[in-house]
């Protein structure tokens, strides 16, 4: 007969350093480049961001995950000694290896769980929510904790002015438990898809066993992010509408009866268009990339969690989630709290 899955705990949480626009107009100039605020925010919503400070430990891609757990699993009225599985979903981890689900496992003391990471960039939070529903379904695991964080600004090329704009730092947590299969508040539909031809749309070319990082590719930031941003837009709107509306053919949910509308936070405008798109009205989408920007994997569960904790997002409503990122990745997933 099989279990269900069901969120019953989050938490976020962001490094102190705020940068807003004009701050990155400021550093732009030392590259002989321009921007400002009202641009950056006509173009993309976003007003400010937070940046990790390098070198400060409590910053760190994991750190920010283990702060945002222990109030996910306070939300749940768990332990971390009681998460079976960790899914940690992040493209720009502490280090290469190990995974950094497993400093968090050290930070926070899940000694009995199993840990992971998952690379699917902006569409990771959705993907690991999938994941470990699909573990808890199935009996392999009962408690799950599940992580979307990310220290972008590490990936950041400030000579290049379409990307500093976009990106923060921050982490979300999910705890996601196993409930009775007809329970009303679960995990109902979810939709994930990846097209591997768009890999070179979004990309940090060096860094990896592909392409050593040798001072000449320092020189030229091959290892940080390079984005075709006009044809990633436009990929998103279509993408994003699609996986949304698939899901929820598959939970036989009209859009109407959805209560509120949780987008991956990159831009305001593709935002904008995909709700209109799938007929939901702004009133209904939770937004905090104003304040954080683009903080990819972490984008979802953050918003995610400040709109429970404002008690916009009640006990017994249905949120549809929808996240698309480099590779391109998407996925959309529908729950009822
Ligand atoms: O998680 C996935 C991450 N990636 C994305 O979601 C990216 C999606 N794409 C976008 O958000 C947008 O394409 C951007 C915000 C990156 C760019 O906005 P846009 O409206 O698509 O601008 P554009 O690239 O079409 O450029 C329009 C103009 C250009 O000038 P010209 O050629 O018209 O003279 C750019 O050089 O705006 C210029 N421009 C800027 N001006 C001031 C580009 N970036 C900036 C800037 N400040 N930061």
């Amino acid at each position: 007969m099989g279990y269900a899955a069901r969120i019953t705990g989050t938490g976020s949480a962001f490094p102190e350093r705020r940068m807003t626009n004009d701050d990155v107009a400021r550093k732009l100039t030392e590259f002989g480049l321009e921007t400002s605020d009202q641009w950056i925010q006509e173009r993309t919503g976003i007003v400010e961001r937070r940046i990790s400070n390098v070198g400060n430990e409590a910053e760190r891609n994991s750190s920010l995950a283990a702060r945002a757990a222990i109030k996910a699993l306070e939300m749940a009225g768990r332990q971390a000694e009681e998460i079976d599985q960790i899914i940690y979903a992040t493209c720009s981890p502490d280090t290469p290896l190990p995974s950094t689900a497993c400093w968090l496992q050290q930070k926070i003391g899940a000694h009995r769980a199993w840990v992971m990471d998952i690379n699917a960039a902006c569409s990771g939070f959705i993907y690991g929510v999938v994941t470990a529903e699909q573990f808890i379904r199935s009996g392999h695991s009962r408690t799950v904790l599940v992580i979307g964080a990310e220290v972008l600004s590490h990936y950041i090329n400030w000579q290049d002015r379409t990307i500093c704009i976009l990106f923060g730092d921050g982490a979300g947590a999910a705890v996601v438990e196993r409930v009775a299969p007809r329970s009303r508040r679960r995990v109902l539909a979810s939709y994930l898809s990846s097209d591997g031809t768009l890999s070179e749309l979004l990309i940090v070319p060096a860094g990896g066993s592909a392409l050593e990082v040798t001072p000449e590719r320092y020189a030229q930031n091959l290892h940080k992010i390079r984005m075709s941003g006009r044809e990633i837009f436009k990929v998103a709107v279509r993408t994003l509408s699609e996986c949304a509306l698939r899901t929820l053919e598959q939970a036989r949910i009209p859009a109407v009866k959805l209560d509120w509308f949780v987008p991956h936070q990159a831009n305001l405008r593709i935002i904008e268009a995909v709700a209109n798109r799938i007929g939901m009205s702004m009133d209904q989408v939770i937004i905090n990339l104003d304040r954080y920007g683009n903080t990819s994997a972490a984008t979802i569960p953050t918003a995610l969690d400040e709109a429970i904790r404002d008690g916009r997002i009640k006990e017994g409503q249905t949120v549809l989630t929808d996240a698309f990122g480099a590779g391109l990745t998407a996925g959309a997933m529908v729950f009822r709290r």
